[in-house]
């Protein structure tokens, strides 16, 4: 039985991105507290491996196969749940190039998953939350990013930097419904977007990430899902338009 303030029964989250990673993680964590999770997703192999596993644990999930970057698909999907609770867009996708070698599509790309797919997002639960009177709380995925930069993260960094303007900008528009609206920056977490190389190659360069900490470590998918369940429940009511920022220490901004 979890902590009455991040018990979850009877509430409803929705997670996009939930085929793997840290959106698997979360919507398996969110389960565990006793929600019903509605899974979203264009890998429809990965949604049904993550219901699975929340089914496996007694838990209740439905799939929703959809891209991200469709607002009808999402509006749709967002629409079928009975109610709404919590909104937690997790989708996005990884790219790095060059500012000098950087092309259009490659920001178009990117600018579409990473943001215009969160923004989406955020407007069908807020539409939904407000309409039902919800007092929801909705999650944003940014990234480490925001804070330090990096060769090669214009377009990704661009896209994380506006998803905490956006979390910010409807933390205040929709705070007098009730609704909190927060991000999560991870740092490196060990996921399929980071495991790009293998062996010896994908060692290395966690071994290296790992010594920027001083935790000695790189995070893991539920190091990121209890932050996402923190910023879900009760226990953070008094917490809006913040970035968390579980990143083994790694950037320790103001
Ligand atoms: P992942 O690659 O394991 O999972 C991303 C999921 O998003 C996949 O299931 C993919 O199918 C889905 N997705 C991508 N584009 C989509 C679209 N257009 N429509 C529907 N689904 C789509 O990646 P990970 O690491 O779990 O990343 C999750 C989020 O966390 C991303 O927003 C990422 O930018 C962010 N993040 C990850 C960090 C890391 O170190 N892994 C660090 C900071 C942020």
């Amino acid at each position: 039985m979890p902590l009455k303030a991040y018990d979850l029964t009877g509430r409803t989250a929705f997670v996009t991105g939930a085929a793997s990673g840290i959106g698997r993680a979360s919507a398996v964590l969110l389960a565990e507290a006793g929600a019903i999770v509605h899974c979203a997703d264009r890998d429809v192999h990965g949604l049904h491996e993550t219901a699975t596993l929340i089914k496996g644990q007694g838990g209740t999930a439905h799939t929703h196969p959809l891209d991200v970057t469709d607002r009808d698909q999402l509006r749709q999907a967002v629409r079928s749940c009975e109610r709404l609770d919590v909104m937690a867009a997790v989708a996005g996708i990884m790219h790095s190039s060059p500012v000098l070698e950087t092309r259009d599509e490659d920001l178009d790309r990117v600018l579409r998953v990473n943001f215009k797919g969160v923004l989406y997002a955020c407007q069908e639960a807020a539409h939904a939350m407000i309409a039902t009177g919800t007092r929801g709380s909705i999650i944003t995925m940014a990234s480490g990013a925001v804070d330090t930069g990096g060769p090669g993260l214009l377009c990704y960094g661009a896209a994380k930097a506006a998803v905490v303007q956006l979390t910010k900008t409807l933390a205040t528009e929709i705070g007098p419904h009730g609704i909190r609206v927060n991000a999560v920056a991870p740092g490196w977490i060990r996921t399929p977007m980071t495991n790009r190389h293998n062996g010896e190659e994908q060692a290395h360069t966690e071994a290296f990430m790992a010594r920027l900490s001083p935790l000695g470590r790189v995070g893991e998918p539920e190091d990121i899902a209890h932050a996402v369940l923190h910023l879900a429940s009760d226990a953070s009511a008094f917490t809006t338009g913040q970035i968390l920022r579980p990143n083994g220490g790694v950037a320790m901004p103001w």
